[in-house]
């Protein structure tokens, strides 16, 4: 059997989250439940304190619901979004089924392009709330059939808005204005660093950037996979092929989506050691996304010393990867 990581005392460590409605949407009563995420200490062994803000309480079980709601919401506002759409978007899974509900909730036309080796469960998000899917061969991004060319060959043929969260600096802004704006209330202050996964980047470059009008002294940390080319861009290395088994993790190029103004530092994990954390998490009784995982592994090296708080940004929820964390 293995060690409780809890004691009773723990239980209290719980934060629970500002209650911040940034846009007309927040009103419907399902998007409503969207954002005021909550963080939990984590009961690490290590002499620092580590805490997660459990992103996967959101509506679809990812952060992506507040870029997906907060995009449309600032779109329809300045009529780049009007009528009933459709409004278009490119996701390898968690963006997709975010716009799907949000659509279904405002009577929105949606169709989502996806790479094919994008898992079942996921794209299940976004059938199942009636957008129209349209799944594209996996090929690199500079070819025509990449699932986010064909997102915008979509648009401009058929018509409707191409939200596209790689280029619209409006999922950092985003996360600037609501998940930033929760962290600073819930925290207040009280830690020294934010580790969170990469892969377009805006989660934690909207959080940065609010907590560091804040608290400058913070210390932004990215977590990229190790073929991947954010890691490479942030230190000006030379490229690398991507090649990440982790979903949600890294980059085959940087984007504009990356306000690296604003992280510290950029840090890399292997494939096998994040599905390895994934799986320890869930052996006692945590379960989180491989890539969240990832970023747990990179928190451990900071909360080593006792001085040290670390907030790490849990993305979502292992039930979408079971075939993973159930293997090992
Ligand atoms: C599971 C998961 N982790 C991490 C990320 C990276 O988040 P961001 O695109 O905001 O950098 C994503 C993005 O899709 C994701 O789905």
């Amino acid at each position: 059997m293995g060690q409780p990581v809890t004691d009773s005392t723990d239980r209290d460590r719980v934060i629970e989250a500002p209650t911040i409605e940034p846009y007309p949407e927040c009103e419907d009563p399902i998007l409503g439940r969207t954002g005021g995420t909550p963080v939990i200490e984590h009961g690490g062994r290590q002499a620092g304190r580590t805490y997660c803000k459990l992103e996967y309480e959101n509506p679809t079980g990812s952060m992506k619901d507040r870029v997906a709601l907060g995009m449309i919401s600032k779109m329809r506002a300045d009529g780049e979004i009007d009528g009933e759409g459709p409004v278009i978007e490119a996701s390898s899974g968690n963006t997709g089924g975010a716009v799907a509900l949000v659509c279904a909730r405002l009577g929105l036309d949606c169709h989502i392009t996806f790479p094919e080796g994008t898992s079942g469960q996921k794209s299940g998000y976004m059938e199942a709330y009636g957008a129209t899917t349209t799944a594209c061969p996996d090929v690199a991004s500079d070819h025509e059939d990449y699932y986010a060319r064909q997102a915008r060959r979509i648009a401009d043929e058929e018509g409707g808005t191409f939200l596209n969260q790689y280029e619209n600096e409006l999922n950092p802004e985003v996360h600037y204005e609501w998940t930033g704006e929760e962290v600073v209330q819930q925290l207040d202050g009280d830690v020294t660093h934010i580790v969170s996964p990469m892969g377009t980047g805006g989660t934690l470059s909207g959080i940065a950037r609010r907590v560091k009008e804040e608290y400058p002294e913070v210390q932004v940390v990215g977590v990229d996979g190790v073929k991947s080319n954010i890691w490479t861009s942030f230190h000006g290395e030379d490229p690398v092929e991507y090649d990440v088994a982790v979903e949600g993790l890294g980059k085959g190029e940087r984007l504009p989506t990356m306000w690296f103004d604003y992280i510290d530092d950029v840090r890399t994990v292997a494939d096998e050691a994040a599905f390895e954390r994934a799986r320890s998490e869930a052996r006692n009784g945590f379960l989180i996304g491989p890539s969240s995982a990832a970023a747990l592994e990179i928190a451990d090296e900071y909360s080593e010393a006792p001085e040290n708080v670390v907030l790490t940004i849990v993305c979502d929820n292992g039930d979408q990867y079971f075939d993973v964390i159930n293997e090992g």
